[in-house]
């Protein structure tokens, strides 16, 4: 036996003596695998069948009402010393986090199956790839697990030749909110999560591993892990540019990802290829380039919105082999949401749907479904040297004052423009939607170390041979008077993406403004768009006043990391500040 899978065993009978299962199956990502796990899921009311003859191999899994969205308040990054979780995240002593949560974990699995799940974050022979394994005792998890990851046997040959890997415990527990963490020990590549079943919180290779673990081993190996989707733009004369997005969640990134051109780019040939929708991971290449791959192997997407008319490929993908959770369902047992056709008969909680009990679907109701079922999926998203990034994108919603697009002048202007990102919260996280908050990069849930060494690691990406993409901001979500969005957005938003491309191959025009490089409404593609010119200037001016407000509000922003803040990002927003004023 190899000593890591000596090590794996070792964890696991360590963990069987705290959490006390009646039995443990080792997962093997097979097709007999998940087909009695579906069993014994729809024996135990885990899981509810779908229309076969609509929807076949699609199921619905109910959560506990008062367990649907991530739990910011709950989630903890336990280092050593406080500073190195930084300000931006919760955290607690590592010794009293295992007290607190093996107390939760002790006895926590009596008469249930522990699951042991090997798992890969990315293609199974890339070097850019990371294994973990999971040890849950939901069967929910399991079936995820393997749509969402490289789950089993070949993930597991990995780990033994590799040595390596980050562990994740979870547990339904109780479902109770108030006997519920999530926890991470990044010195120790660990962690432990109790008492919620819901994606982002119980799916560790996602969140958990992919974002908060992986960003503190991206930092100290010189690579990044981002909350980015990743798409690839063919032009008409056929060459592929990809994009990687950093918007937070419920922002547009799966829409943003699976666009479908507007019919007068596909008449000219423009293509969009899917290569990831919510994570990403980038590293230098020897071109100088950025490198980056998708480590998910499937989409955890929100359904509420989705529909033919906004995101025709994610509707494309999900009528057969897939998990909808907390969606309503229609009288003849069909999934529905808020945007489809059709009338709901039941809501998320099985209910009769009646609307004096809110939507249907709840905000957050979630599809998973493989990638390989996507019809844009792109026949580079499993190259294992990953795509070359062209441009990176920031944005959020904003209601007001942030302009449709601008580009930074260089990279430093651009971690300044991620590092001051804002958006109003949405319904993927537990408490009030339509907040304003800071969140740079979006990684404000997942950055799994102090924000301020985390934009100093960005920033070192500048540096003597660095051939880096061009950094840019958009913002869909801008609203008019009327309170209506103002921007068309789904697959007019290729007209922003064509801008961007042909910035990055010095062909589009612009107005340098303090804030960056704007487009004028002549410099944008508006063939064929349903636009008053009156909305495209607003889009596209510059509110001088209220980017005053702006640049002293980043500032303070900046100020409360203290002395660790980069001295640069400093300098540049005083540098905004001096242009906006003068
Ligand atoms: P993600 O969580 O970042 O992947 O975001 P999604 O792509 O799932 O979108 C979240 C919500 O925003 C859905 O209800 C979408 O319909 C909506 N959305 C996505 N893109 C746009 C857009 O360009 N304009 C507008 N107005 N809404 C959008
Ligand atoms: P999202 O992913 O970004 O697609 O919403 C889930 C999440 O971030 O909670
Ligand atoms: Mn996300
Ligand atoms: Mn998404």
């Amino acid at each position: 036996m190899s000593s890591s899978l000596a090590a794996l065993n070792r964890w696991v009978d360590e963990v069987a003596r705290l959490t006390r299962p009646a039995s443990i199956h080792w997962c093997d990502g097979s097709e007999a695998e998940h087909a009695m796990l579906v069993e014994r899921m729809l024996a135990g009311g885990d899981l509810l069948p779908l229309n076969p003859d609509t929807h076949p191999r699609c199921y619905l899994h109910r959560s506990h009402p008062s367990d649907v969205a991530r739990v910011e308040h709950l989630t903890f990054v336990c280092t050593r010393e406080r500073e190195d979780a930084g300000p931006n995240n919760h955290w607690m002593a590592p010794a009293e986090a295992h007290a607190k949560i093996d107390g939760l974990f002790a006895g926590c699995m009596q008469g249930r199956t522990m699951y042991v799940i090997p798992y890969c974050m990315g293609p199974i022979d890339s070097p850019l790839s990371r294994c973990g394994v999971e040890i849950t005792d939901s069967p929910y998890v399991v079936a995820n697990m393997r749509i969402m990851t490289r789950m089993g046997a070949a993930a597991q040959a990995r780990i033994e030749r590799e040595g390596t890997f980050v562990k994740g415990l979870h547990s339904i527990g109780e479902l109770d909110p108030e006997r519920r963490f999530i926890m991470h020990f990044p010195e120790e590549l660990t962690i432990k999560s109790y008492g919620s079943g819901y994606g982002g919180n119980a799916l560790l290779g996602k969140k958990c591993h992919a974002l908060r673990i992986a960003s503190w081993q991206a930092r100290q190996e010189g690579w990044l892990a981002e909350h980015m989707l990743i798409v690839g733009i063919e032009n008409p004369e056929g060459q592929t540019h990809y994009l990687a997005a950093a918007f937070p969640s419920a922002c547009g990134k799966t829409n943003l990802a699976m666009l479908i051109p507007p019919e007068g780019y596909r008449k000219d040939g423009w293509k969009v290829w899917t290569v990831g929708d919510d994570i990403c991971w980038m590293q230098p290449g020897p071109d100088g380039r950025l490198w980056a791959i998708n480590p998910e192997a499937g989409f955890f997407g929100v359904a509420p919105g989705t529909s033919a008319a906004t995101n025709p490929n994610a509707m494309a993908m999900l009528d057969r082999d897939a998990i909808f959770t907390n969606v309503g369902l229609t009288a003849d047992n069909r999934p529905w949401w808020e945007g489809l056709p059709g009338t709901p008969a039941k809501d998320w909680q099985g209910r009769d749907y009646d609307p004096a009990n809110g939507p249907a679907a709840h905000p957050n109701a979630r599809f998973t479904v493989s990638a390989r079922q996507c019809p844009s999926w792109s026949p580079r998203a499993e190259d294992p040297q990953g795509v070359p990034i062209s441009a990176i994108v920031f944005g959020g919603r904003r209601a007001s004052l942030v302009p449709l697009v601008f580009q930074a002048r260089d990279w430093t202007h651009g971690v300044l423009v991620g590092a001051a990102m804002g958006s109003e919260t949405t319904a993927a996280a537990t408490g009030a939607v339509g907040v304003l908050r800071r969140d740079s990069m979006a990684m404000k849930p997942f950055c799994g170390y102090n924000f301020a060494d985390y934009f100093a690691h960005w920033l070192s990406f500048d540096r003597p041979g660095a051939k880096l993409p061009k950094i840019f901001h958009v913002n869909w979500f801008r609203k008019g008077a009327d309170g209506k969005f103002l921007w068309p957005g789904f697959g007019d938003n290729l007209r922003v993406l064509e801008w961007m491309i042909r910035r990055v191959g010095g062909q589009a025009g612009a107005v340098e403004t303090p804030i960056g490089y704007l487009p004028r409404p002549q410099d944008l593609n508006t063939d064929g768009l349903d636009l008053a010119p009156a909305a495209l200037a607003e889009l596209l001016s510059l509110d001088r006043e209220g980017w005053c407000e702006e640049i002293e509000s980043i500032g303070e922003y900046l100020e409360s990391f203290g002395a660790r803040m980069p001295a640069a990002l400093k300098a540049e927003q005083s540098r905004i500040a001096r242009a906006l004023a003068g």
